[in-house]
């Protein structure tokens, strides 16, 4: 049933994408589509783009999926598994500044677009950490952890104050002279903010990153970076659907899409 609707939804959808544009069409077999709205394939088959990103045909059942939702086999589809790897997050909608731009984290926030940066750390010379082994990318692991080798880790949250995807600082560690003061058998205190630590966000493998919410779908809404005059170094921030942010006005609807990696892709800690 839940397949069914699935690709109900995608029809209309399609039937609603009015076409307002100049674009040119191009042909698939008699019929004359826009690239932007649908996508063709093997010249018979017309599948909607939502949010920018294509769905495609599933053979024998005459409908178009989602392969970030779903998997197709004979005719029927099945929900992709929830993610059990590392991953990186795309982000995905119509307007071509965070088009298929990759989620960044610094200063405490996840964020989008140019002015977004990436800001990662590593111990020169500590014993046992090989700062070269890090891809310093922007990963996050499906238990709602950084990933990160800092001891007392991070982790991303949805903050229940404003809905924006942001994460935490690792603990402040006890530094004693030259070396540090913790070590394998040391528990560290919880960090502000942990025990929100992936709540009410679903995961699948290779697929849609969504907030548990009756709309699927995220804002990237435009904001001044900490310390920035406002009008200059704006990036584009994460927040959830909540019904308090439909009523922002700099604001656009976006999926978030997990591409599974290395963890060893990420960093050793990810800077406040
Ligand atoms: C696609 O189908 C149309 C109509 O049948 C045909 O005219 C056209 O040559 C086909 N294009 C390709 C690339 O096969
Ligand atoms: C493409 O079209 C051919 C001829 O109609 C058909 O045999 C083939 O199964 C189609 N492939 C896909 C992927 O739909
Ligand atoms: C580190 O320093 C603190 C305060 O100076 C001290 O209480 C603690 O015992 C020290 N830890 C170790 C492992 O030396
Ligand atoms: C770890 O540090 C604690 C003090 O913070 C110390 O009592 C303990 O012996 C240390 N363990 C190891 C294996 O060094």
């Amino acid at each position: 049933m839940a397949s069914i609707r699935a690709i109900a939804t995608l029809a209309i959808t399609a039937i609603l994408a009015t076409q307002t544009s100049a674009e040119e069409t191009e042909t698939c077999g008699v019929a004359s589509y826009f690239p932007t709205e649908y996508t063709c394939y093997n010249n018979t088959s017309l599948c909607p783009k939502i949010y920018s990103l294509s769905t495609v045909p599933c053979a024998g059942s005459g409908g178009c999926y989602s392969p970030h939702s779903f998997s197709c086999s004979d005719g029927v589809l099945r929900s992709l598994p929830k993610a059990s790897s590392p991953f990186t997050l795309t982000a995905h909608g119509v307007r071509a500044t965070y088009q298929d731009k990759y989620v960044k984290a610094c200063g405490g926030y996840l964020a989008i677009g140019a002015n977004a940066r990436e800001c990662t750390s590593c111990p020169k010379g500590q014993a046992g950490v090989d700062c070269a082994s890090y891809g310093r990318k922007t990963v996050l692991m499906p238990d709602g952890a950084m990933a990160v080798d800092v001891p007392g880790k991070q982790w991303w949250y949805v903050d229940p104050r404003d809905g924006a995807l942001r994460y935490t600082d690792a603990p402040t560690l006890p530094a004693n002279g030259t070396g540090v003061g913790w070590n394998a058998t040391t528990t560290f205190p919880p960090v502000q903010d942990q025990e929100f630590a992936g709540q009410r966000v679903s995961v699948l493998e290779n697929g849609f990153f969504d907030y548990e919410s009756s709309s699927h779908f995220w804002f990237a809404c435009l904001r001044t970076l900490t310390g920035g005059v406002v009008g200059t170094g704006r990036t584009w921030r994460i927040y959830s659907s909540s019904a308090a942010n439909v009523e922002w006005l700099d604001c656009e609807k976006i999926k978030l899409v997990a591409t599974a990696v290395d963890k060893k892709q990420g960093a050793y800690k990810y800077d406040e």
